[in-house]
Order: structure tokens, then C-alpha cells, then sequence
């Protein structure tokens, strides 16, 4: 049997090279699978999330098409802030809303759910996943928001508008109810995390997607602490690799370097290379394919894949190959395979 702890992933977010780069997608289970489709015409998303059968099969699905190198739990960001007392509902077409946006005055309200009985469909999705995953070598991967992307959501009762306004008002204006959710969803996260490997998660994704909206000193001030807090308090309990993802975040990525994050994710939106110097300590790379060439030719895939492989192979540290965000619902299959193929050198 092959040790999971001895995968191409798992080695390469330790910090040890191998003889090529590991790969998986952001959103590889999902839309672009007609398998999914098909599941999806049955149960709505809340459902396929809290039946653990169910997300564990969604789990492997893109792991039956393709010979990628790690699975990603099928979960949302925003499913563990329902146990917090919020209405979450993913409407089609509009994407996820919650019915009553956060207001300063309700914070002192709010409590921090005990994390089985609030995700534990989750959890249970996890070890049924991991441990058919295990048996062929395959790490799974676990994942939380980060709570500044989750606050963004709960302010704004939706996904953010460019700009967001109305969350930056909230941190600026009410500083004090800020500093309070990010306690608290740093609480939560932290023992979601910590959970999520102890049901058999291999590593652990922080997607922190809108925080290019932030400046250096405001990421400081009102993010920062609470993402070391999380993993810090995630890496004396439990000893699983931690990737911070973000993007349109050039600009903070020299700050970035000093989250003790295991792997740092990049998008498409600065190179490799730029990332590695900006960061400024040899930390794992992953990244950074735009999703939108998934979409084009063949050629155009192998150019671009070929492209951000070779860049990978000159970074300090192990390059992991993924997209810069999640696969979008009109990615071709035979792009994927294609993608696939080149990343493990058989074409
Ligand atoms: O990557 C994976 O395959 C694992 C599953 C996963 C989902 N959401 C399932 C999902 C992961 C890792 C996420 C993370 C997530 N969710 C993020 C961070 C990453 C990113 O893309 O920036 C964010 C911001 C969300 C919030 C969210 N959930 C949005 C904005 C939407 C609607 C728009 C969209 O992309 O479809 C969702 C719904 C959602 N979550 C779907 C899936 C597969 C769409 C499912 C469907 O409609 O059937």
C-alpha cells in the first residue's frame, strides 16, 4: 500500500522536491463533472453537503475521471456559519445569501456552536473520504474560509460586491464589533481545522478569496492577527500541512510571508516567480493556471500549462500545479485530462 504521508502533495508542502510537481484544482468537484450535474438535478447543494455519503462521492468523482493528486472535501466556506445562527441558502443562478446580514448590535448574540453537532456531516463526509482515498495513496484535503472572506459574506448577506463597501464601513466604523466576529470566527475555524484533520484530513486549505480588497496597513490591523491565531492554534493540535490561498494579493504577499502558512496559493495575477520574491522566504508555491484557459484550445492549454510548469521548476521551493481560483462551469473535460497528463509528464 502506498503511505499517503509519502505523496508527491504531502512531500512537496513539507518542503521536499520530487520529481515533478504535484496537482489538484480549486473546485475540482463540481459543475464542470457531468456526474455532479446529474447528482445535482436530485438533491439541492445543501443536501449533497450534509448527506456524507453523498459529499464523499461528490469528493471522489473527479478523482475517478482524472489522476489527480489529492482530493478536496466537498464543503462550502460558508456551511460552518449556519451553526452560528445564520440562514444560509444557495439560490440558483445568485449563488450563496444569507436572509438577515450581520449588524454590529447583534454581536454580542452570537455563540460558537459545538463543532459535531453543527458540521459534523462534514466531518463524517471526511473519514469516509480519506479512508477510501488512503488505500490508493491519495491525500484529502480539508478546508475552512478565512474569517475575513467569511465576514464579507455575513456583512454583506451575499457574495461581495467589488469595492465592499459596506463590510469595509463595518470594520472601519464599528471596530469593535470587527474585532469580536474575527474572535469568534477564529474560534470557530480554529476547531473546525483542528477536527477536519482528526476525521482524517491530510492538509488544511485557509481560502482567504476577497482579501485583495484590503490595503498593507488595514490587513495588518484588522486581519492579520486573527489569521495567526488560527494557524497557530490549528499547528500545536494537530500536524497537518497548511496552505493560505488568496487572490489579487500582490501587494500583500511580502506580510503573507509571516503567517508560518505551510504553502502559500497564488492566482494568475503576478508570476511565480514575482510571488516567490515577494514573499521573500523559499515557502512552497501553489498555483497559478488562469481557469479561463481551460476554456480555450489545446494548444493554447499545453502552451499555458507548460509555461507555468517550467516557471514552477525554477522556484526555491516545491512548485504545487493548480489553478489560480476554482475551475469555472465551462471547463472542458478534455482540458482537464489534457492539464493532467502534462503536469505528471506523459505527454
Ligand atoms: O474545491 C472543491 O472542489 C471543494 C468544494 C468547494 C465548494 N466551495 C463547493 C461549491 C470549495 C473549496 C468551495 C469554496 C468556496 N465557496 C469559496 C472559496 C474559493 C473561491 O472560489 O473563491 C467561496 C468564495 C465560496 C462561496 C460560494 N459557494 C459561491 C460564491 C458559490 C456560488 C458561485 C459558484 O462558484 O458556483 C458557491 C456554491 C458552490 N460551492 C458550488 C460548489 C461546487 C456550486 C455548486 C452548484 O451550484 O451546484
Amino acid at each position: 500500500m502506498i503511505n499517503v504521508e509519502e505523496s508527491l502533495l504531502l512531500k512537496a508542502y513539507r518542503g521536499e522536491r520530487a520529481e515533478r510537481a504535484p496537482v489538484w484544482l480549486m473546485r475540482q468537484a463540481g459543475r464542470f463533472l457531468p456526474e455532479y450535474q446529474q447528482l445535482r438535478e436530485r438533491f439541492t447543494l445543501l443536501e449533497l453537503f450534509r448527506t456524507p455519503a453523498l459529499a464523499a462521492q461528490v469528493t471522489l468523482q473527479p478523482l475517478e475521471r482524472f489522476e489527480l493528486d489529492a482530493g478536496i472535501i466537498f464543503a462550502d466556506i460558508l456551511t460552518p456559519l449556519i451553526g452560528l445562527g445564520f440562514e444560509l441558502e444557495f439560490a440558483e443562478g445568485t449563488g450563496p445569501r444569507f436572509s438577515r446580514p450581520l449588524e454590529p448590535e447583534a454581536l454580542p448574540g452570537l455563540r460558537v456552536p459545538e463543532i459535531e453537532s453543527s458540521v459534523g456531516y462534514t466531518l463524517e463526509a471526511i473519514s469516509i473520504a480519506s479512508q477510501t482515498l488512503r488505500v490508493r495513496g491519495i491525500p484529502l484535503i480539508g478546508f475552512c474560509g478565512a474569517p475575513f472572506t467569511l465576514s464579507s459574506y455575513l456583512i454583506e448577506g451575499s457574495s461581495p460586491a467589488r469595492g465592499m463597501h459596506k463590510t469595509k464601513r463595518f470594520m472601519i466604523e464599528h471596530a469593535d464589533a470587527w474585532h469580536g466576529l474575527q474572535q469568534i470566527l477564529t474560534d470557530l475555524l480554529s476547531e473546525y481545522l483542528i477536527a477536519q484533520a482528526r476525521a482524517g484530513a491530510n492538509a488544511l486549505q485557509i481560502f482567504d478569496s476577497w482579501l485583495g480588497n484590503l490595503g498593507p496597513a488595514d490587513y495588518r490591523e484588522f486581519v492579520e492577527p486573527y489569521l495567526r491565531e488560527l494557524i497557530a492554534r490549528v499547528r500545536v493540535a494537530v500536524d497537518v500541512p497548511m496552505v493560505f490561498f488568496s487572490t489579487e494579493t500582490s501587494a500583500l504577499l511580502p506580510a503573507l510571508s509571516s503567517l508560518n502558512a505551510d504553502c502559500i496559493g497564488v492566482d494568475w495575477r503576478v508570476s511565480l516567480k514575482d510571488a516567490e520574491r515577494l514573499i521573500g522566504l523559499p515557502v512552497p508555491i501553489q498555483g497559478n493556471l488562469d481557469p479561463i484557459v481551460l476554456c480555450s484550445s489545446r494548444e493554447r492549454v499545453i502552451r499555458e500549462v507548460r509555461r507555468v510548469l517550467e516557471e514552477g521548476k525554477t522556484l526555491k521551493a516545491p512548485h504545487i500545479f493548480n489553478v489560480g481560483h476554482g475551475v469555472i462551469p465551462e471547463t472542458s473535460l478534455d482540458n482537464v485530462s489534457l492539464l493532467v497528463k502534462l503536469v505528471r509528464g506523459e505527454l
